[in-house]
């Protein structure tokens, strides 16, 4: 099914509309999600119905992306309602509560799901019954969904405006309509130049050693026709100084109230390169990526992950006794950043006092 949208033909397959998709039923509801560990080889849907599956669907990656992370938690406390079926008022705020404890620490860094879950439970706070229990929660994870994607656009307008001369970015990891429940982040931004019909190409990294610059973003760019080339993550830097980059544009996962952001592992090192280079480095994201309870990034939780995802691509590539450290996130010190693209506008340093700023802004308008 192809849609046109200005210069920007859409040939995705139809069910991408979002990367997460609630689907209700009569009695009960189900996720359906893009199964993101097996693309670009397959495209799979799985459903997701009980909070077990959501679970698992987070640590393995099947859903990933903080946005999207963020919105499929909030559903998955409705799916874990569904699934138990609670008569009583009590019943019902028990089973949200271990919902959301289990699926809100499903992975730690991106504060959107940990957000995502408490919002959701706090809007139970006043239901009077079992039934408006699940009332609240789907509305609730139902409007996250809509502000994600609300946020989104704003993102790659403000992007758009702001990266007016620049047509060669290098992007990392997958910030795009995979990662969100709209256009994405950095790739929102991208999306955003193609769709005003401004000259837009694309260097991704591969992103070890999860592949997610590979597998996802090109995946998602060549099937809307948006020139991008892959660069293996030892050839970004060199791609950087050798002046094929305009700009490099990443997402984040959580941003400190000082500017520091954790973001997928391999970030640091482009932020680095980009400084060396004079090239300015820019982070996109929502505010709900936001976390005003960190002052800075030595209060960030990184998630570690398991040794296995190193030691093999298809074949093993390492002996067995060989240690790894495998972190799925690094932090780039506000300092390397020349301006954060969010949802309530483009923030510069100083970033204590736009952060607190912009924090503020989507507080008053209820997205943060
Ligand atoms: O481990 P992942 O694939 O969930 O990591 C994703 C990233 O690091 C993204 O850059 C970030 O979540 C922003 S997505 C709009």
């Amino acid at each position: 099914m192809c849609t046109r949208l200005g210069s920007l033909v859409t040939s995705l397959p139809e069910q991408l509309t979002s990367a997460v998709e609630w689907v209700d039923g009569p009695l009960d509801g189900h996720l359906r999600v893009i199964d993101q560990t097996v693309l670009p080889e397959r495209y799979e849907i799985r459903v997701l119905r009980t909070v077990d599956e959501v679970v698992d669907a987070i640590h393995r990656l099947v859903v990933r992306g903080a946005p999207a992370l963020g919105v499929c938690g909030a559903f998955g406390l409705v799916v874990g309602l569904d699934a138990a079926r609670p008569r009583t008022l009590e019943e019902a705020r028990r089973t949200l509560e271990r919902a959301a404890e289990r699926i809100g620490s499903a992975r730690p860094t991106a504060v959107n799901l940990g957000y995502a879950v408490r919002r959701v439970v706090e809007a139970v706070a006043p239901a009077g019954s079992a039934v408006e229990v699940r009332e609240r929660a789907l509305a609730t994870a139902r409007r996250i969904q809509r502000e994600d994607r609300e946020s989104c656009r704003r993102i790659g307008e403000f992007g758009r405006q702001e990266l007016a001369a620049v047509r060669r970015v290098l992007t990392h990891c997958n910030t795009g309509r995979l990662a969100t429940a709209g256009w994405g982040t950095a790739l929102g931004v991208v999306y955003a130049k193609a769709l005003a019909e401004e000259p837009v190409q694309v260097l991704v990294s591969e992103t070890r050693p999860l592949l997610q610059g590979a597998r996802l973003t090109a995946w998602e760019l060549q099937n809307v026709g948006i020139p991008v080339t892959l660069v293996t993550e030892g050839s970004a830097a060199a791609a950087i100084a050798s002046g094929q980059v305009d700009a490099v544009i990443v997402g984040c996962d959580r941003v400190a109230r000082n500017g520091d952001t954790a973001n997928k592992i391999g970030t640091y090192g482009h932020a680095v390169a980009a400084r060396a280079n004079g090239v300015p480095f820019y982070v996109a994201g929502p505010m709900s990526s936001f976390d005003p309870e960190i002052d800075g990034a030595g209060d960030v939780v990184i998630e570690q992950r398991a040794a296995d995802e190193v030691r093999r691509l298809g074949t093993a590539v390492l002996a067995p006794e060989v240690e790894v450290w495998n972190p799925a996130f690094d932090l780039t010190p506000a300092e390397l950043v020349t301006a954060f693209i969010t949802d309530v506008g483009v923030l510069r340093p100083p970033y204590r006092e736009s952060i607190a700023w912009a924090l503020e802004q989507a507080r008053c308008q209820g997205r943060r």
